[in-house]
């Protein structure tokens, strides 16, 4: 069965990619294939479940390549190498360029811990975007998987999925609770959904 080549971008902890690579055994995602994992920190955790996964796995640092074009640069070198057809942020914590996002048009999505449009855009990200949340005081959160294009977190939502927020909440306790009920869900969804539709159309290798 021909399947889509998945890029996951990460920047930590990599437990959306743990959800991915759990989606892939259990042939949730099944039109798609974790193909490589690239991570913009050498140390990120993500690394090492992709090792476990025995997904090949790539570091490129903004510090190392010395400019964000020669970042991208980078980056686009290994996708098409890898015949990459989709990218998926999860927790990546560096905005892409417009110079790099309209290269890929409807075929990079990401995963943000906030019902978009709420606490999204610049700024939001990781624990910061829950603060936020629990700070005005919002009785539903949860998360939004969506297109990325030029404006950050700005392109066309594909699913998401509500969680409500407790009493005595910390944004450690909410973040929990939004990837456990909302994120390691909807991601691996949307992931199938997305590979899906690029298998019928057909691949185009190194050419997304
Ligand atoms: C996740 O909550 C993800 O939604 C968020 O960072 C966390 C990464 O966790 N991403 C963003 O805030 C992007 N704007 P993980 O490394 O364990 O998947």
């Amino acid at each position: 069965m021909i399947k889509a080549r998945i890029a996951v971008f990460v920047s930590g902890g990599g437990t959306n990619l743990q959800a991915l690579i759990n989606s892939q055994r259990k042939n949730i995602l099944n039109s798609g294939e974790i193909a490589a994992v690239i991570s913009n920190k050498q140390d990120a955790y993500a690394l090492k479940r992709a090792e476990k996964a025995n997904i090949k796995s790539f570091v490129v640092t903004k510090k190392s390549a010395g400019s964000q074009e020669k970042f991208e640069t980078e980056i686009i070198k290994i996708l098409s190498r890898e015949r990459i057809d989709l990218i998926v942020l999860a927790g990546f914590m560096s905005i892409l360029s417009e110079n790099f996002t309209s290269r890929y048009p409807k075929r990079i999505i990401n995963v943000h811990p906030s019902l978009i449009p709420s606490f999204c855009g610049k700024g939001f990200y990781g624990l910061k975007v829950h603060e936020a949340a629990l700070e005005k005081g919002v009785k539903v959160t949860g998360a939004t998987v969506h297109f990325v294009n030029e404006i950050p977190d700005g392109g066309e939502i594909i699913l998401q999925k509500a969680v409500n927020v407790h009493e005595g909440d910390t944004a450690e306790t909410l973040q929990k609770r939004v990837m456990r009920l909302a994120e390691w869900k909807i991601l691996p969804e949307a992931v199938e959904k997305v590979s899906h539709e690029i298998v019928l159309k057909g691949r185009n290798y190194g050419n997304i």
